[in-house]
Protein backbone atom coordinates (compact mmCIF):
# COMPACT_ATOMS: atom_id res chain seq x y z
CA UNK A 1 0.00 0.00 0.00
CA UNK A 2 1.41 3.39 -0.99
CA UNK A 3 -0.01 6.73 -0.79
CA UNK A 4 1.34 10.24 -1.31
CA UNK A 5 1.30 10.47 2.90
CA UNK A 6 3.04 7.26 3.04
CA UNK A 7 6.38 7.93 0.03
CA UNK A 8 9.49 8.05 2.38
CA UNK A 9 11.62 8.10 -0.42
CA UNK A 10 11.20 10.11 -3.70
CA UNK A 11 10.58 8.08 -6.93
CA UNK A 12 13.48 7.69 -9.59
CA UNK A 13 13.30 8.07 -13.12
CA UNK A 14 15.73 5.47 -14.81
CA UNK A 15 17.54 2.93 -12.24
CA UNK A 16 17.23 0.07 -9.81
CA UNK A 17 15.01 -0.10 -7.02
CA UNK A 18 16.02 -3.12 -4.81
CA UNK A 19 13.11 -3.63 -2.11
CA UNK A 20 12.20 -5.50 0.28
CA UNK A 21 15.90 -5.68 1.90
CA UNK A 22 15.96 -7.25 5.49
CA UNK A 23 16.21 -4.07 7.61
CA UNK A 24 19.67 -3.55 8.91
CA UNK A 25 21.41 -4.89 5.59
CA UNK A 26 20.72 -1.32 3.56
CA UNK A 27 24.34 0.04 4.08
CA UNK A 28 25.62 -3.70 3.23
CA UNK A 29 23.88 -3.41 0.13
CA UNK A 30 25.49 -0.60 -1.16
CA UNK A 31 28.70 -2.29 -0.21
CA UNK A 32 27.90 -4.48 -2.31
CA UNK A 33 27.54 -2.37 -4.96
CA UNK A 34 30.42 -0.30 -4.07
CA UNK A 35 28.49 2.44 -3.40
CA UNK A 36 30.31 5.15 -1.22
CA UNK A 37 28.80 8.08 -2.32
CA UNK A 38 32.14 9.83 -4.39
CA UNK A 39 30.94 8.32 -7.65
CA UNK A 40 28.23 11.32 -8.30
CA UNK A 41 25.04 8.70 -8.70
CA UNK A 42 21.89 9.78 -6.55
CA UNK A 43 21.13 6.97 -4.41
CA UNK A 44 18.27 6.79 -1.86
CA UNK A 45 18.58 4.69 1.04
CA UNK A 46 15.07 3.94 3.34
CA UNK A 47 15.82 2.11 6.68
CA UNK A 48 13.22 0.54 8.49
CA UNK A 49 10.54 1.71 6.87
CA UNK A 50 7.08 -0.25 7.41
CA UNK A 51 6.52 -3.18 5.27
CA UNK A 52 3.15 -5.51 5.04
CA UNK A 53 5.31 -8.40 4.18
CA UNK A 54 8.28 -8.24 6.35
CA UNK A 55 6.82 -5.72 9.29
CA UNK A 56 10.07 -3.43 8.49
CA UNK A 57 12.31 -3.26 6.02
CA UNK A 58 14.97 -1.18 4.19
CA UNK A 59 15.13 -0.10 0.53
CA UNK A 60 17.90 1.26 -2.20
CA UNK A 61 17.19 3.28 -5.19
CA UNK A 62 20.02 3.66 -7.80
CA UNK A 63 19.53 6.34 -10.25
CA UNK A 64 21.40 5.68 -13.58
CA UNK A 65 22.03 2.19 -13.31
CA UNK A 66 21.00 -1.36 -14.01
CA UNK A 67 23.00 -4.19 -11.64
CA UNK A 68 24.75 -7.22 -12.99
CA UNK A 69 23.42 -11.07 -12.79
CA UNK A 70 26.91 -11.15 -10.15
CA UNK A 71 26.10 -8.41 -7.95
CA UNK A 72 22.06 -9.46 -7.94
CA UNK A 73 23.21 -12.88 -6.36
CA UNK A 74 25.76 -11.08 -4.25
CA UNK A 75 22.66 -9.28 -2.79
CA UNK A 76 20.83 -12.36 -2.67
CA UNK A 77 23.30 -13.62 0.23
CA UNK A 78 22.15 -11.07 2.40
CA UNK A 79 18.83 -9.76 1.37
CA UNK A 80 17.29 -13.29 0.18
CA UNK A 81 13.78 -11.61 0.05
CA UNK A 82 14.86 -8.54 -2.27
CA UNK A 83 13.47 -7.26 -5.31
CA UNK A 84 15.03 -6.23 -8.04
CA UNK A 85 12.55 -3.24 -9.81
CA UNK A 86 14.59 -1.86 -12.91
CA UNK A 87 12.47 1.72 -13.73
CA UNK A 88 12.56 3.23 -17.13
CA UNK A 89 10.98 6.99 -17.53
CA UNK A 90 9.23 6.23 -13.88
CA UNK A 91 7.63 2.92 -14.81
CA UNK A 92 8.87 -0.51 -13.30
CA UNK A 93 9.32 -2.19 -16.74
CA UNK A 94 10.78 -5.54 -14.92
CA UNK A 95 10.41 -6.88 -11.72
CA UNK A 96 12.26 -9.82 -9.93
CA UNK A 97 12.97 -11.62 -6.96
CA UNK A 98 16.16 -12.39 -5.94
CA UNK A 99 17.41 -16.55 -6.40
CA UNK A 100 19.76 -17.34 -4.38
CA UNK A 101 22.76 -19.48 -6.42
CA UNK A 102 23.80 -22.77 -5.47
CA UNK A 103 27.65 -21.72 -5.82
CA UNK A 104 29.31 -17.85 -6.23
CA UNK A 105 32.80 -17.40 -7.52
CA UNK A 106 34.69 -14.64 -7.72
CA UNK A 107 32.89 -12.44 -5.54
CA UNK A 108 33.31 -13.25 -1.61
CA UNK A 109 37.13 -13.51 -0.61
CA UNK A 110 38.17 -16.28 1.98
CA UNK A 111 38.51 -14.85 5.86
CA UNK A 112 41.16 -17.74 6.28
CA UNK A 113 44.39 -16.17 5.30
CA UNK A 114 46.32 -19.73 4.59
CA UNK A 115 43.86 -20.48 2.27
CA UNK A 116 44.89 -21.09 -0.75
CA UNK A 117 42.82 -18.88 -2.49
CA UNK A 118 44.24 -16.15 -1.02
CA UNK A 119 47.95 -17.35 -1.83
CA UNK A 120 49.67 -15.65 -5.07
CA UNK A 121 47.79 -17.91 -7.52
CA UNK A 122 45.41 -17.38 -10.22
CA UNK A 123 43.06 -18.62 -8.40
CA UNK A 124 39.55 -17.92 -8.48
CA UNK A 125 37.48 -17.71 -5.20
CA UNK A 126 34.54 -19.84 -4.98
CA UNK A 127 31.85 -20.82 -2.14
CA UNK A 128 28.81 -23.01 -1.84
CA UNK A 129 25.80 -21.25 -1.03
CA UNK A 130 24.45 -22.40 2.53
CA UNK A 131 21.02 -20.78 4.45
CA UNK A 132 22.71 -18.50 6.25
CA UNK A 133 26.22 -18.11 4.86
CA UNK A 134 28.77 -19.54 2.12
CA UNK A 135 31.22 -22.12 2.54
CA UNK A 136 35.18 -21.65 1.38
CA UNK A 137 35.14 -24.68 -1.49
CA UNK A 138 38.72 -24.45 -0.92
CA UNK A 139 39.36 -24.39 2.97
CA UNK A 140 35.70 -25.18 4.83
CA UNK A 141 35.73 -21.51 6.07
CA UNK A 142 32.46 -20.81 6.41
CA UNK A 143 31.61 -16.57 5.94
CA UNK A 144 27.70 -15.67 7.84
CA UNK A 145 25.25 -14.02 6.29
CA UNK A 146 26.38 -10.99 8.25
CA UNK A 147 29.88 -10.81 7.43
CA UNK A 148 29.78 -11.64 3.94
CA UNK A 149 29.73 -7.91 3.12
CA UNK A 150 33.05 -6.91 4.72
CA UNK A 151 35.09 -10.31 2.77
CA UNK A 152 34.09 -9.02 -0.77
CA UNK A 153 36.24 -9.63 -3.54
CA UNK A 154 35.28 -6.59 -5.72
CA UNK A 155 37.54 -3.78 -5.26
N1 LIG B 1 9.63 2.94 -7.45
C1 LIG B 1 10.45 4.05 -7.51
N2 LIG B 1 10.45 4.85 -8.60
C2 LIG B 1 9.62 4.60 -9.64
C3 LIG B 1 8.77 3.48 -9.60
C4 LIG B 1 8.80 2.65 -8.47
O1 LIG B 1 11.21 4.31 -6.59
N3 LIG B 1 9.63 5.43 -10.67
C5 LIG B 1 9.68 2.07 -6.27
C6 LIG B 1 8.39 2.04 -5.49
O2 LIG B 1 8.39 3.08 -4.53
C7 LIG B 1 8.45 0.68 -4.82
C8 LIG B 1 9.24 -0.17 -5.83
O3 LIG B 1 9.89 0.75 -6.69
O4 LIG B 1 9.19 0.75 -3.62
C9 LIG B 1 8.36 -1.09 -6.62
O5 LIG B 1 7.38 -0.31 -7.27
P1 LIG B 1 5.95 -0.91 -7.60
O6 LIG B 1 6.11 -2.20 -8.32
O7 LIG B 1 5.17 0.16 -8.29
O8 LIG B 1 5.36 -1.08 -6.13
P2 LIG B 1 4.60 -2.31 -5.49
O9 LIG B 1 3.56 -2.83 -6.41
O10 LIG B 1 4.17 -1.89 -4.12
O11 LIG B 1 5.77 -3.36 -5.37
P3 LIG B 1 5.75 -4.83 -4.71
O12 LIG B 1 4.51 -5.52 -5.19
O13 LIG B 1 7.03 -5.45 -5.22
O14 LIG B 1 5.78 -4.61 -3.22
ZN1 LIG C 1 39.18 -20.70 1.95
Amino acid sequence: MTDDHQLRVSKIQNGTVIDHVEAGQALNVLAILGIDGTSGETVSVGMNVPSDRLGRKDIVKVEGRELSQSEVDVLSLIAPAASINIVRDYEVVEKSRVVRPETVSGVVSCPNRNCISNADEPITSGFAVLSDGVRCDYCGAIVREKEIAANLDVS
